[in-house]
């Protein structure tokens, strides 16, 4: 496989690899009239240049072997480039790829952690979680995978979740962890720019932020329940606590995805959110995926073993 855009750049690096290999000829070529066998003993050409009173600078033509090393490292480019790629677009008689090598090295490694995971596969993730081995390999795999999101310690930052406060946007049980890292997630919070007025959004978030007891405008939040009730119950509830199978965040408990600020909340409105939690099932296989889920599981659920290795 090769990844050029189009196929001049093919020819362009063949043209280059030959050129350089048919230059290399011609100036052994060019240089010849060094190669004239000279009778032993005749006198040697000198430069003419004299140094150091006696010094003098020969004119000696270039060895045999050294000619015959150059021509035969002449050969070896042109065998390489047809048995290996290298030619531009062709793949080389042995059609070796370094994609090939990777999956040939990724499939042997696999084959040789299976049984570090072979014995977790009857495990649940609570007994998986209490295992300081699979926490170890749990950890790891965090750090590798999610961390760049999630933060090292799991603690989110702003549009991506803290997994560690017992706060779920879809749910906290294992198999809903294993799936949210499995297919991945995609919170889609409607835009309600025409719907509603800026200052109806105003309102509205001073209703928001009444429901985790928050400072607001009393009237404001009189006029903003009536918006919420219009527009927002579907997905975040009548109570204001949201819904697991949207993803819709609880309003009432105090934790912020985006923040609490008037400002903020009003742009959720006018503006929406579209997040995405990439599916992982292509990246990591359905093993570590259950042993990252009974540790992303025990940050929430330390057992007492666990918390002595929680991460800090
Ligand atoms: C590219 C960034 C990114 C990466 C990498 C990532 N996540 Fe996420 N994750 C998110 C975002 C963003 C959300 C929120 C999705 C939403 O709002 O719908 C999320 C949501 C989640 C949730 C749901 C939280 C809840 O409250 O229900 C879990 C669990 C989770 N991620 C775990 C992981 C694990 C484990 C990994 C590593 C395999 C991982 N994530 C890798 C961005 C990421
Ligand atoms: C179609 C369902 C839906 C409706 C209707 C909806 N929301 Fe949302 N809302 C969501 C989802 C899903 C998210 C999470 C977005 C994400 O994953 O980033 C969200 C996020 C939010 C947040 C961010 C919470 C945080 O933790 O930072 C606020 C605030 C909010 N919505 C308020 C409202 C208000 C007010 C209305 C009515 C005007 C409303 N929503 C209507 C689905 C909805």
């Amino acid at each position: 496989m090769n990844d050029f855009s189009h196929a001049f750049f093919g020819y362009f690096i063949a043209f280059i690899a030959l050129g350089g290999i048919a230059w290399c000829l011609w100036l052994l070529f060019a240089q010849r009239r060094w190669l004239g066998i000279r009778p032993s003993g005749a006198p040697v050409d000198d430069t003419g240049h004299v140094w150091d009173e006696d010094l003098t600078e020969l004119n000696n033509p270039v060895p045999r072997w050294w000619t015959w090393m150059y021509l035969l490292l002449c050969l070896f480019a042109l065998g390489y480039l047809v048995l290996m790629p290298g030619l531009g677009m062709f793949q080389g008689v042995l059609g070796y790829t370094t994609a090939d090598e990777v999956r040939r090295h990724q499939a042997q490694l696999a084959e040789q952690v299976k049984p570090v995971y072979a014995r977790y596969a009857g495990m649940t993730a609570p007994e998986i979680a209490a295992d300081p081995a699979a926490r170890q390999i749990g950890e790891r795999l965090f750090l590798n995978t999610c961390a760049q999101c999630h933060g090292s310690d799991a603690r989110g930052a702003r549009s991506f979740p803290n997994l560690t406060d017992g706060d779920w946007m879809y749910g906290g049980a294992p198999e809903t962890i294993e799936q949210t890292i499995t297919q991945g997630r995609h919170g889609i919070m409607p835009p309600w720019k025409g719907s509603i007025e800026p200052a109806a959004a105003s309102d509205a978030a001073h209703y928001v932020r009444s429901l985790s007891n928050l400072a607001a405008d009393p009237l404001k939040v009189f006029r903003g329940q009536r918006t919420y009730e219009t527009y927002c119950v579907a997905c975040h509830g009548v109570d204001g606590k949201g819904n697991q199978a949207l993803g819709a965040p609880n309003l009432t408990d105090g934790t912020w995805l985006y923040g609490s600020s008037e400002a903020t909340i009003v742009q959720t409105i006018l503006e929406g959110r579209d997040n995405r939690m990439p599916a992982h099932d292509a990246v990591l296989t359905p093993e570590q995926i259950k042993i990252l889920t009974a540790w992303v599981w025990g940050l929430s659920n330390p057992t007492p073993a666990a918390n002595a290795n929680a991460p800090h």
